[in-house]
C-alpha cells in the first residue's frame, strides 16, 4: 500500500520532481484536487470549488458523466488497447458519425483523421495543406489567436512569448487583427467601421508589393488561414455575424484554405457542433480535440474535404502516432456523441447563454470594473478592467482569480470556491466555460461567489 501523504508533503516533492515547464503556474499557493463530479472540482480538504472553466472547455458535459464513463468501463473490459494500424469498431463508427454531423452542418463530403491532443491535430492540419498547396508553405492567422505549443503550432499562434525563447522551426504566420470590435486594432467604432478590418485584410491582395501575391495578382504565397470561429485564449471574442463570409470569399478568390481551429469552440460550446455554423461558412479543414472525449481520455482529430484527404491526396502514413485513435478514446467520443443526441443542446445552451450574459449585466451595474461582457452560447467572456469600463485591469482579475482558487467562499453557511480562467491579450478576461450541463441553481451561486470576490476585494 502507498503511505499517505499530506498535502505539505505532496507540495514539497512537486517543488522538487515536477517539471513547472509543461503547465503554467499562476496560482501563488499551488492546489491539489481530489475528486471531481458534474460542475464540481473537490480539493485534497474536500472543499467544493464551483468550476467555471471546466479544464478550457475539454469537459462540456460535466465530470465524471455517468453515461460517457460506461461506455468507457465497457472498453476497459473489451478492447482497452490496440496498434493505431489496426481497426476497431469504434474508430470507424466515430469517423462516421462525425462525418456526417460535418456533412449536415456545412454540406461538404469529407473524412476524419485522429491524433491524440490539440496542438497535433494542428500539426496535421499544417502537414494537410502544405501537401495540398504544393509549394506554399506559410500560412496566415489571427493575432490574439491560439492554436497549440508544438513548434508547429507556435509559428501560428502570435504570442512572441511562445516562441522567444525556442526559435522557428517553421514559418511565422502573417498574423491580422481579429475583429475584436471592443478593442478594435484600427481604433473604429462597430457599427461605423464599414469593416476595416476586411477591407485591410482584402488590400493586401491588390499589389505584389504587399508581399502576399505575385505580380499578376494570380498566385499567392499563402497556403492556409488558420482561424479560430471565436477566439478561446484570446478572450472568448465572438466576431460580428457578417466578418467571416467576408473573409471566406477573399480566401477562395485566391485559393487560401480556411483551417477552422475548433478544438476550444467546437462541440455545442456555442450553441452548435461546430461554431463556425453560426457564420454560414464551409470550412476547407476542421481542427477538433477536447470535449470530443468529454476529457475523458486524449483523443483529437481533423475533418477535412473529401478531395484533400482522400487516400491518394493524403497517402497511408502521412502521419502517425502510437495513441492516435486509441480505443478508450473513440468509445468515450462515440459515447459522447450519444450523450449530446439525448439532449438538446441547441436550445438549452443559448437560453443558459442568455441566462448568464442577463445576470452578469446586472452585476455589472453594482461593479463597475465589469468593464464589458459578451460571448456567444455558453461561451462567455467578462472583461475586468479599472473604473473607466475599458482601461484592462490585470492585476485586478489575477487578484480576483486567487481569491476565488483559495476555496474560502461562504454562502448559506457552506464554504466554496471558484474556478476562473484568466484568457485575453491584456490577460483581463475572465473566459467563462461552465458545462453545459450546468443548472440555473449552480449559474445563481457563480453570480452570489463572484460577487463576493469583488466585495472582498473592494470593487
Ligand atoms: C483553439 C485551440 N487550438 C489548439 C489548442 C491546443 O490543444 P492542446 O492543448 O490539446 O495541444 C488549444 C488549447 O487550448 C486551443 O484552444
Amino acid at each position: 500500500m502507498q503511505k499517505e501523504f499530506t498535502k505539505n508533503e505532496l507540495l514539497a516533492m512537486e517543488a522538487l520532481y515536477c517539471s513547472y515547464g509543461d503547465t503554467v503556474h499562476y496560482l501563488k499557493e499551488p492546489k491539489i484536487f481530489a475528486r471531481c463530479k458534474g460542475s464540481w472540482l473537490y480539493d485534497i480538504d474536500d472543499i467544493p470549488y464551483l468550476d467555471m472553466q471546466m479544464w478550457y472547455s475539454a469537459v462540456n458535459f460535466g465530470y465524471g458523466n455517468d453515461e460517457i464513463m460506461e461506455s468507457y468501463g465497457k472498453q476497459l473490459a473489451t478492447l482497452p488497447q490496440l496498434a493505431t494500424q489496426y481497426l476497431h469498431r469504434e474508430k470507424i463508427l466515430l469517423a462516421w458519425r462525425l462525418s456526417a454531423a460535418t456533412e449536415k452542418a456545412f454540406g461538404a463530403k469529407g473524412r476524419i483523421h485522429f491524433n491524440v491532443g490539440g496542438s497535433q491535430a494542428v500539426e496535421d492540419a499544417l502537414k494537410l495543406v502544405r501537401s495540398t498547396k504544393k509549394g506554399r508553405s506559410l500560412m496566415i492567422s489571427f493575432m490574439g489567436g491560439y492554436h497549440g505549443r508544438t513548434l508547429g503550432a507556435t509559428e501560428i499562434t502570435s504570442s512572441f512569448r511562445y516562441r522567444q525563447k525556442f526559435g522557428h522551426f517553421a514559418n511565422r504566420a502573417l498574423f491580422v487583427p481579429y475583429p475584436y470590435c471592443f478593442r478594435c486594432f484600427y481604433e473604429m467604432t462597430p457599427g461605423e467601421c464599414r469593416y476595416e478590418c476586411v477591407r485591410h485584410f482584402e488590400k493586401l491582395f491588390e499589389t505584389e508589393y504587399y508581399g502576399v501575391v505575385d505580380n499578376k495578382g494570380e498566385e499567392c504565397e499563402f497556403a492556409a488561414f488558420f482561424v479560430e470561429p471565436l477566439q478561446a485564449t484570446g478572450g472568448y471574442i465572438a466576431p460580428p455575424p457578417e466578418y467571416f463570409p467576408m473573409l471566406a470569399r477573399i480566401l477562395e478568390k485566391h485559393g487560401i484554405l480556411m483551417v477552422d481551429d475548433e478544438i476550444q469552440m467546437g462541440i455545442y460550446r456555442t450553441g452548435k457542433f461546430w461554431a463556425m455554423e453560426h457564420f454560414g461558412v464551409t470550412p476547407d479543414v476542421i481542427t477538433f480535440a477536447k470535449s470530443l472525449t468529454n476529457g475523458l481520455n486524449p483523443l483529437s482529430g481533423l475533418w477535412a474535404k473529401e478531395e484533400l484527404i482522400n487516400p491518394e491526396a493524403f497517402p497511408p502514413g502521412s502521419t502517425h502516432s502510437t495513441f492516435a485513435s486509441n480505443p478508450l478514446g473513440t468509445a468515450a467520443a462515440l459515447a459522447t456523441l450519444e450523450f449530446i443526441d439525448k439532449h438538446d443542446f441547441a436550445s438549452t445552451v443559448p437560453q443558459k447563454g442568455r441566462y448568464l450574459l442577463d445576470r452578469l449585466r446586472e452585476l455589472r451595474k453594482e461593479h463597475p470594473v465589469i468593464g464589458d461582457v459578451g460571448g456567444l452560447g455558453l461561451a462567455v467572456r467578462v472583461e475586468i478592467t479599472k473604473s473607466d469600463g475599458k482601461t484592462p485591469d490585470r492585476q485586478l482579475t489575477d487578484a480576483i482569480f486567487q481569491e476565488g482558487m483559495k476555496g474560502d467562499l461562504s454562502y448559506k453557511g457552506s464554504r466554496y470556491g471558484l474556478v476562473l480562467d484568466v484568457g485575453g491579450y491584456y490577460k483581463n478576461i475572465f473566459t467563462l466555460a461552465p458545462p453545459l450541463t450546468i443548472s440555473g441553481e449552480e449559474m445563481d451561486l457563480f453570480i452570489e461567489l463572484f460577487g463576493a470576490l469583488l466585495k472582498r476585494l473592494g470593487v
